[in-house]
């Protein structure tokens, strides 16, 4: 068992886990003078590796709400990483300064690579295009505040599906919830990746896969925009190629239900036409808003210790076996230990979550 509450993959843990931090963040809101000085005397270190606005600064917010103090960087370029530092002994020494550590990576499974050599608990703020449960907490609360439920919906994702990890994080929660439905609405290029699909079968979610929104908008109780992840394209070309092929403008919103909401993690480029921010059915302003209390909420449950830990690793040490995903830590951190859950001729990697053919 971990000896700290390590938060990289939502689905490590229960989902009364995540109700629990629901619940305290509507309690949050509603009562924030009751938890100004909660975290009176402790430090929560930010080590951002990519871009950020709103992760950053809403879990910056939220510690200093909470009577706590802040340290990290947000450029890399002016750390030792600049000097050759590896993951590894950045995150072993910060750990020591901070009490908890969040952090964002362009490496998928970087963060849980951080959290073998933390001492203090690690929190995932974003790895690659692969997850950001801090995000779907804040879609719960959400969808909790808004919606009412975090069960039978039908929830319509559209855009980067293929880079999106606010998407994958998202599929991978509300797919535990019961009888919510999804309709995947994206280019046979940015489709979703095989192993989230694999996990939706498993668990029986019904999903379809449709290539306009036009098609789909009607039936959708929420809305989830996302931005073509440019920064994951291997060239400006095929980026170009799918910028302004989804756009929600008020001409289709007018096929939407009455109660429709719309969720964007945001930052928006132009998939949400600015005309759009004035239907009392555009829920992404205040979404960014709750993201602030979901996380006091988190820091709150995790620096009091009142959650039970996950264990991170299940699979087998297999320093034989390469992960076949370019963009996994793995390949650039060359001392990992090399994990897999082997099932047959399969290999999951049990940083990133690609599946590697031996
Ligand atoms: C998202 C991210 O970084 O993945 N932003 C965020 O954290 N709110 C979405 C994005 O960058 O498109």
């Amino acid at each position: 068992m971990q000896e700290y509450i390590d938060l990289i993959d939502l689905n490590d843990y229960p989902t009364l886990w995540w109700e629990d931090i629901i619940f305290l963040a509507h309690e949050i809101k509603a009562h924030p003078e009751n938890y100004a000085k909660r975290c009176a005397g402790k430090i929560m270190a930010t080590l951002f590796y990519e871009p950020s606005t709103r992760t950053q600064m809403s879990f910056q917010a939220a510690m200093l709400r909470l009577g706590g103090g802040i340290i990290g960087f947000d450029n890399p370029a002016t750390s030792s990483v600049a000097k050759g530092e590896n993951l590894k002994d950045t995150v072993r020494i910060v750990s020591t300064y901070g009490d908890i550590l969040v952090m964002r990576h362009p490496s998928a499974g970087a963060v849980k690579a951080a959290a073998l050599s933390a001492l203090c608990p690690v929190i995932n703020a974003g790895d690659g295009g692969h997850l950001h449960p801090t995000q779907t907490l804040t879609d719960l609360l959400t969808l909790y505040e808004e919606k009412g439920r975090l069960d039978n919906l039908t929830i319509g994702l559209c855009g980067d599906l293929k880079n999106g990890r606010t998407v994958h994080s998202l599929l991978k929660a509300m797919s535990a919830m019961p009888n919510n439905r999804f309709v995947l609405i994206s280019t046979k290029e940015l489709e979703l990746p095989e192993y989230i699909k694999k996990i939706l079968r498993e668990r029986n979610a019904g999903f379809c896969e449709v290539s306009t929104l036009e098609e789909a908008i009607g039936e959708l109780d929420v809305l989830y925009m996302t931005r073509i992840q440019k920064e994951r394209f291997a060239s400006e070309q095929q980026y170009l190629e799918q910028k302004n092929i989804y756009v929600l403008d008020a001409q289709k919103m007018k096929k939407a239900k009455p109660d429709l909401a719309v969720l964007h993690p945001l930052p928006r480029v132009d998939e949400i036409a600015i005309e759009v921010d004035d239907d009392p059915r555009a829920k992404y302003f205040e979404q960014a808003n709750y993201g602030m209390y979901v996380r006091m909420s988190l820091i709150l449950l995790v620096l009091e210790k009142s959650l039970k830990p996950a264990e991170l690793f299940r699979g087998e040490v297999r320093n034989d076996i390469t992960c076949k995903n370019p963009k996994c830590i793995t390949n650039t951190e060359k001392y990992l230990p090399h994990s897999f859950v082997i099932n047959g001729n399969e290999a999951v990697c049990e940083y990133c979550d690609e599946t590697t053919i031996l």
